[in-house]
């Protein structure tokens, strides 16, 4: 079996470590790593290859940054000589970003089939170019993990039943793994003088949030009125939007670079409360206990919310924004959302199953 994975933003590195381990020490499988480049700076993409010990990309189609449609196109065009190339038996691909789009695509439109990691997950607003990429990808693919039940019962009412796979969440299979480790191994809390549960942690990225300045603008704001520390990597859109904007220097807010894995699951753990729009951090703010505030009007991970760690606010109308902190307290109940933290071993037997040959 002969397989291409199409990696390109950081949650893919996060989601694809614990799978590709896997399929790497199996001499019957030959995974072939793309990286369509989406995601280039050092601490957005290199270090958590070296961290979570991710075999080097075999292409590195460096697509870089541009409009939707120039980022997917230019990943599409290398992605279909690669498979051209490789004619792999299975295009792999994680999430809902633009590269997940593109490889999906590129595989489908060369007969090649797709299987997708993380499918079946819906916020309901198309204006989230996420939530395009993943409709878009569901519906291309022939093999589908899903996380949850959640997430089988939206791909049920779009007539996908065919090849879907209840596995849970690679991302808490990493969360399990790296968990000790980043324990033993990050000082960050000692760099950055913080002590547990003592500081808020925020992270910043949607386009809805950081394009539209009154928005990022008023959710600086807030965080300026919290009663601690609020610390905010800040991701590279983010970065220039606030540079544009020339906000919040003199606060309590602290903003630092990105950070690596395992420093970040320090800083998720130990946190008071997690602010943030990322689907990957409300999740695993969820596996490390850590209450979060959701800075969206919606979010795909709505157990999270029902099962009370998770409160959507919307930066919009901040006004709820007090009364939101306020309310966090720590849920007793707890339950298993998002599987066993074997998701991993589950899809790796999966694919390992499949027949040679699938239409
Ligand atoms: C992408 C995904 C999003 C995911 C996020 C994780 C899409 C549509 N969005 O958003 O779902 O949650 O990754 O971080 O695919 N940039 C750099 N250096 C980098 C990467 C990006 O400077 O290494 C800058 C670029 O100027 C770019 C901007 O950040 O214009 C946005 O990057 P892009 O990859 O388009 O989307 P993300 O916002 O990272």
């Amino acid at each position: 079996m002969k397989m291409v994975t199409v990696l390109g933003a950081r949650p893919q590195f996060i989601k694809a470590c614990m799978l590709s381990r896997l399929l790497q020490d199996d001499d019957n499988i030959n995974e072939i790593i793309v990286h369509t480049g989406q995601h280039y700076d050092k601490n957005m993409s290199d270090v958590f290859f070296t961290q979570l010990q991710l075999p080097a990309p075999d292409y590195n189609l460096g697509a870089g940054s541009g409009s939707h449609g120039k980022q997917t196109a230019a990943m599409m065009v290398h992605l279909e000589e690669v498979i051209n190339t490789e004619k792999p038996d299975l295009v792999l691909v994680y999430g809902d970003t633009n590269s997940t789009l593109a490889g999906s695509l590129a595989a489908s439109k060369l007969h090649v089939p797709v299987a997708h990691v993380e499918a079946g997950l819906r916020s309901f607003n198309k204006r989230m170019p996420e939530e395009i990429n993943r409709v878009v990808t569901d519906h291309l693919s022939t093999i589908l993990f899903a996380p949850s039940q959640a997430a089988v019962d939206h791909l049920a009412r779009e007539g996908i039943s065919d090849g879907v796979y209840q596995t849970g969440d690679i991302m808490y299979d990493a969360v399990l793994h790296y968990k000790e480790k980043a324990f033993h191994q990050s000082d960050i809390l000692e760099r950055l003088q913080l002590e547990a549960k003592d500081y808020y942690l925020a992270t910043v990225h949607r386009a809805e949030n950081t394009d539209e300045p009154n928005r990022l603008k008023n959710i600086v704001k807030a965080f300026q009125q919290l009663d601690k520390k609020v610390v905010f990597p800040l991701h590279p859109r983010t970065k220039r939007a606030l540079e544009k904007g020339n906000e919040g220097t003199n606060s309590n807010i602290l903003f630092i670079e990105p950070l690596n894995y395992l420093d970040m699951l320090v800083m998720e753990s130990q946190a008071k409360t997690i602010f943030t729009d990322s689907g990957g951090i409300q999740k695993e703010a969820y596996m490390l206990r850590t209450p979060c505030i959701t800075l969206r009007k919606e979010t795909e991970w709505a157990e999270t919310v029902r099962e009370k760690w998770n409160t959507l606010l919307d930066p919009a109308d901040l006004s709820e924004w007090r009364k939101a902190v306020a309310d966090v307290n720590i849920p007793h109940s707890y339950p298993p959302l998002f599987g066993d933290g074997n998701a991993a071993g589950q899809i790796y037997r999966i694919v390992n199953n499949l027949p040679f040959a699938m239409s």
